[in-house]
């Protein structure tokens, strides 16, 4: 697609702009496999990115700037994402006559029915998928639109932490990159797996079937219910909270009286996500959940969530496959791996297995 596998050395760098934290991840080719050169995690301050849309331009762009510091190469080539919630995804079927220039018309004409919103204050992107199974005259595409100014914002945090952003993805098409990638060795057939992400602000699920995204649902609710309710019950700081959670240092006090009680409260947060999911679909039970996002660190929660719901979940770690450049912590990377892995299905953009 982009004639990458000429440029075996470049290194490609996923930015996932999360609400609570940046977090970049650098890939290569490597000897055998994709390698890992470097990756880092800089924390945001909440008023930063609000709703899933950048708020303060000049403190992301910082924090992605300190994060290229910490990764410590020279690194130009950029893929970001908007969050899913910020687009509109439509699947169309049109005729396959249609020219290059025609069909970008067609699809304006398609799109102003169903986006609430002006045209050009819109941002169009499409993709020819390839001939309907059922009318080989017509073509499927994918239709993504999205607000113009939450990805100006996006790529100008980038750019301005003097970068360069070649593309702005969105969440959901990293997550399908990055849950393929992991799960293509152990799939049979028809299995459906699901990505169930839980960041600071926001739970994400994601079914993955045939290696395509085939429901998706977010939801408000993360970890800074679990942080507020430490900072009140316990007069600690959020950031002094945030840093216990960083250093694993979470008293025991703690642990029995807010964190045990808030693993249940993720275990029916899942469950009810999980029971939307399959009350939309007349798919089978899903066959693994893949856990990520800063949450998937509370201890204990895989046993309690596979007790619940009956299901094989594993906390996710894009990296397990990869080489892994010597300057990095392997014990560190193996806590950090959850919360990188939308960052991880970004940079995959650029390796496409073809
Ligand atoms: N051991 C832990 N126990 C509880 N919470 C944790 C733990 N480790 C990290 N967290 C929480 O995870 C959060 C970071 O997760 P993550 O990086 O996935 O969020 P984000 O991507 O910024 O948020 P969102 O995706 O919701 O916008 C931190 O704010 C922290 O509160
Ligand atoms: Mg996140």
């Amino acid at each position: 697609m982009f004639g990458l596998f000429n440029k075996k050395t470049a290194t490609w760098l996923g930015v996932d702009i999360g609400s609570s934290a940046v977090k970049l991840v650098a890939l290569s080719r490597g000897k055998r496999n994709l390698c890992l050169d470097s990756y880092a995690v800089v924390g945001l301050p909440p008023a930063a990115i609000v709703d899933g849309h950048v708020q303060e331009l000049g403190v992301v762009a910082e924090a992605v700037e300190k994060g290229v510091k910490i990764c410590g190469s020279k690194l130009n080539n950029v893929i970001t994402a908007v969050p899913s919630s910020a687009v509109i995804i439509k699947h169309l079927e049109l005729s396959n006559a249609f020219s290059e220039a025609e069909l970008e018309d067609q699809v304006k004409i398609e799109a102003d029915q169903f986006i609430p919103y002006p045209l050009d204050e819109v941002a169009i992107d499409f993709e020819v998928l390839g001939p309907h199974a059922l009318d080989p005259d017509l073509n499927r595409i994918l239709l993504v639109a999205c607000r113009n100014n939450d990805v100006i914002q996006r790529e100008a945090s980038i750019n301005s932490a003097g970068l360069h952003c070649e593309i702005v993805d969105v969440d959901t098409f990293a997550i399908e990159r990055m849950l393929s990638f992991i799960s293509r060795d152990n799939l049979k057939e028809d299995d459906l797996v699901a990505s169930i992400d839980i960041g600071a602000s926001t739970m994400t699920l994601n079914v993955l079937h045939h290696g395509e995204i085939i429901y998706n649902r977010e939801q408000g609710f993360g970890s800074n219910e679990l942080t507020n309710s430490i900072h009140i019950q316990t007069g600690m700081s959020v950031e002094e909270v945030e840093q216990s959670f960083r250093l694993n240092e979470i008293s025991v006090e703690v642990e029995a009286m807010l964190i045990e009680p808030f693993r249940h409260t993720i275990a029916q947060q899942v469950s009810r996500a999980l029971q939307f999911y399959y009350s939309s679909n007349v798919q089978n039970q899903l066959s693994k959940i893949y856990l990520s996002g800063g949450c998937s660190s509370i201890k204990g929660l895989v046993e309690i969530l596979e007790e619940e719901l009956g299901i094989n979940v594993e906390v996710t770690n894009p990296f397990k496959e990869m080489e892994i450049q010597a300057k990095i912590n392997k014990e560190r990377l193996l806590q950090d791996a959850p919360v990188l892995a939308k960052a991880c299905g970004l940079a995959l953009r650029f390796f496409d297995q073809r």
